[in-house]
């Protein structure tokens, strides 16, 4: 399997084995560059229009090009899907500013924006058995820069503090602000259903990510008529909620039941989490595209 594993490289399928950028592609030598990720269910594209209105808005906000009509991109990203007979995976494309000689400020002229697109396939039944589990999180001091809105390359604080929590047996860690109020995950949003039984989560008025996941589970929430407060909470506030949870593309709806080593309500997924999980996996695998 993995010999035919393929990318999309600059306007060609390569190997992925020998996949390559350039020296000085500025996405390897800046992180000038943003990313998307998709779950993706039956060969198709969860949440499709939410991730690829976020691509524009972060390649607007750091004044790239886009490289290609969505049309044309949507057909790159299913021929990587295709070729690489994915039907249950995660779809990762990256766009950054292009190659262009070491200089901080933007090429100028500009240079084409490189593309880069990998797939790979993901084990469902794995994802159940951990989801049916809970995972564990740990908190870390927020020490991001101030546009986390925009989904760049550059994450370092989320590598430095994804493997904090590996090394605490835990799968996330959750950014926590100088007001002692929980941000996001490295690479999901942060739930709870607090004391009084109130779903809550960070407002994207915050220096989070919009986390595409997050707006789909916002609307089953709202579908379901269930009590929700988009208000922050502390980790001291996690811990005496009756559930918590993550939501993202990899995640997907994950029931956090440990953080910082205590257990969340019994330490079991909780009824809340469990039913937005089977929502969200419902309605992403209705709306794949
Ligand atoms: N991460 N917050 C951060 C910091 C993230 O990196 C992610 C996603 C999310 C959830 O966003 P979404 O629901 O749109 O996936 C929140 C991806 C999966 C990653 O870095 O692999």
């Amino acid at each position: 399997m993995s010999g035919r594993r393929v990318a999309y490289v600059n306007g060609r399928f390569v190997r992925h084995a020998d996949a390559a950028v350039h020296i000085e592609d500025r996405g390897y030598q800046f992180a000038d560059g943003v990313y998307e990720v998709w779950a993706v269910f039956g060969g198709r594209l969860a949440d499709a229009p939410g991730h690829f209105a976020r691509l524009r808005r972060s390649l607007g906000e750091l004044r790239i090009a886009e490289p290609m009509g969505e049309a044309a991109l949507k057909i790159v990203l299913a021929e990587t899907l295709r070729r690489n007979r994915i039907v249950d995976g995660l779809l990762y494309l990256q766009v950054n500013r292009g190659v262009a000689p070491r200089d901080h400020a933007f090429p100028d002229p500009g240079v084409k924006p490189s593309v880069i697109v990998t797939a790979r396939a993901i084990d469902l039944a794995a994802g159940e058995a951990k989801a049916a589990l809970g995972v564990a999180v740990i908190s870390t001091p927020e020490n991001r820069w101030g546009r986390c809105d925009i989904k760049t390359v550059g994450l370092l604080p989320n590598v430095l503090a994804k493997q904090a929590a590996r090394e605490a047996g835990a799968v996330e860690a959750w950014f926590v602000d100088e007001l002692g109020l929980v941000t996001e995950g490295a690479s999901s949003n942060a739930w709870i259903v607090d004391a009084d039984g109130v779903l809550r989560t960070r407002d994207i008025q915050a220096n989070i990510l919009r986390g595409v996941t997050r707006q789909s589970v916002l609307r089953l929430i709202g579908e379901a008529g269930l009590a929700l407060d988009e208000r922050p909470f502390t980790i001291a506030e996690a811990k005496a909620a009756r559930e918590a949870f993550i939501t993202g593309a990899g995640s997907l709806v994950l029931p956090v039941v440990r953080i910082d080593g205590a257990a969340v309500g019994d330490g079991a997924p909780g009824p809340v989490a469990k039913r937005l999980r089977t929502f969200y996996m419902a309605e992403a695998r209705r709306l794949a595209a």
